[in-house]
């Protein structure tokens, strides 16, 4: 393509990412390394992702009408929301009317975003999921966990990152957990599911013209209540037996198949029990916990390259999805810090140092406040370790993780509430 004074030259492509914080960094580095120009949105002047983009807007990833005049000024080949979700519908959206080739239609990217609307195709289709009901109110919600039983589990149709979600042991905390959700959710109800016990797993994989291409398969491993389904820890290879993972693998292709993906990455949750794999969620993208870092050091297969071509409609050979390499264990640890205002982060270098240790991020800079572990934004940071095997991964991550101190100070406790 020609352009300026004529030099022949080859325009780079542009590429509008929503998000810049933590759950973006790796598609960004990527994106970085392909030489694409980038134009990072987040509405968070700090988002740790801009320093990578070239240009960066500072708009909320949910405003739809500014994200669409930017991308038309900005004349972008395509756009990507690869770690939250309901970007995932904008970023569709925005791409059709813009006439830019995208993996989803709006249509597929809408049923993904809505925990309510991917129980009911779910439903439809005959995937496995945990018997589910919608409540509009704390009356509605009662009833429904009255022919659910408790334990069950409470949660806002249209939020992640654990907002609005609590698992509910009896009577006395269930009022107050149908509040949470509902006040969380974007819409007027809320969802009431009965619990799943298990071992949860996330399956990874890449749909290519409706093929669907499983890539990890990780154990998540989960905080307890109150943190509940906050992941501490993403592991591969998981510890199920082979069928079991392969349950869950049929799991997460029949829930892409029922909500009509084609195209691009998914992020399944399912946990494997008593009763077989059961879907809990499936998402659209790349997942928020640096999940396609982990695929590329477990399998040596880049997701955040096959995401970034499919983003921009470029060709993927079907080849570029067999694993290359494995590894024998990769592992990513969270990191948590304890409450109080954040002074300094050390022993970075030395976490790095540690044999197989390829990535530590750090979320947050002084001043930050951190509270109890609660929900996936609590979490302070995250590293990554490869081993000749599960157990050296995960030897690795933790003595990575047990060098990174997060330094806080106490601060006056109701302004951490
Ligand atoms: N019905 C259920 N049975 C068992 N565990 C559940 C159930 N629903 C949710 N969980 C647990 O809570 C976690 C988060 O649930 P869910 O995905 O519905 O909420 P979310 O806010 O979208 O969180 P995330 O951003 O992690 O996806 C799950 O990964 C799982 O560990
Ligand atoms: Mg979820």
């Amino acid at each position: 393509m020609e352009r300026g004074t004529g030099t022949p030259e080859r325009r780079r492509r542009r590429l509008l990412v929503l998000g810049a914080g933590a759950a973006q960094l790796g598609l960004l580095e990527a994106a970085r390394a392909l030489d694409l120009f980038v134009i990072a949105v987040d509405r968070d002047p700090a988002a740790p992702g801009f320093p990578l983009a070239d240009r960066r807007a500072i708009i909320s990833t949910e405003d739809e009408p500014g994200i669409e005049r930017l991308a038309e000024a900005e004349r972008i080949n395509g756009v990507i929301a690869p770690g939250i979700d309901w970007p995932v519908a904008v970023a569709a959206r925005v791409a059709k009317r813009l006439a830019l080739a995208h993996p989803l239609t709006p249509e597929v990217a809408q049923l993904a975003i809505s925990k309510v609307k991917q129980r009911e195709r779910f439903g439809e289709a005959g995937v496995p999921q945990p018997r589910t009901e919608i409540a509009k109110s704390l009356a509605e919600a009662r009833a429904a966990v009255e022919r659910l039983g408790f334990p069950c589990v409470v949660k806002a149709p249209d939020r992640q990152g654990q907002r609005g979600l609590a698992l509910v042991e009896d009577e006395a905390s269930f009022a107050t957990a149908v509040d949470a959700a509902l006040e969380a959710s974007r819409s007027t109800s809320c969802l009431v599911e009965e619990l799943i016990d298990g071992q949860e797993v996330t399956v990874n994989a890449f749909s290519l013209d409706g093929r669907f291409h499983p890539l990890t398969v990780t154990d998540r491993m989960r905080a307890d209540p109150p943190a509940f389904g906050v992941a501490l820890a993403h592991v591969w290879p998981s510890a199920l037996a082979p069928a079991h993972v392969g349950a869950a693998v049929e799991a997460a292709r029949e829930a892409a198949a029922a909500l009509g993906i084609e195209n691009g990455p998914t992020y399944t949750q399912v946990v494997v029990g008593s009763q077989g794999a059961k879907v809990v969620e499936l998402a659209a993208r790349l997942g928020g916990g640096h999940d396609a870092e982990l695929c590329e050091a477990a399998l040596g297969v880049d997701l955040n390259e096959l995401a970034l071509a499919a983003a921009l409609g470029e060709p993927i050979p079907a080849q570029v999805l067999a694993p290359l390499e494995p590894a024998g264990g990769a592992v990513t640890q969270f990191l948590t810090a304890s409450p109080g205002e954040l002074r300094a982060v050390e022993g970075v270098d030395e976490a790095l140092a540690v044999e197989g240790v390829a990535r530590a991020r750090i979320y947050r800079t002084p001043g930050w406040r951190f509270g109890e572990l609660r929900i996936g934004s609590d979490r302070a940071g995250a590293v990554q370790a490869v081993g000749d095997s599960r157990a050296q991964a995960l030897e690795r991550a933790a003595a990575a993780a047990e060098r990174i101190r997060f330094v806080t100070a106490d601060v006056d406790a109701k302004a951490l509430a």
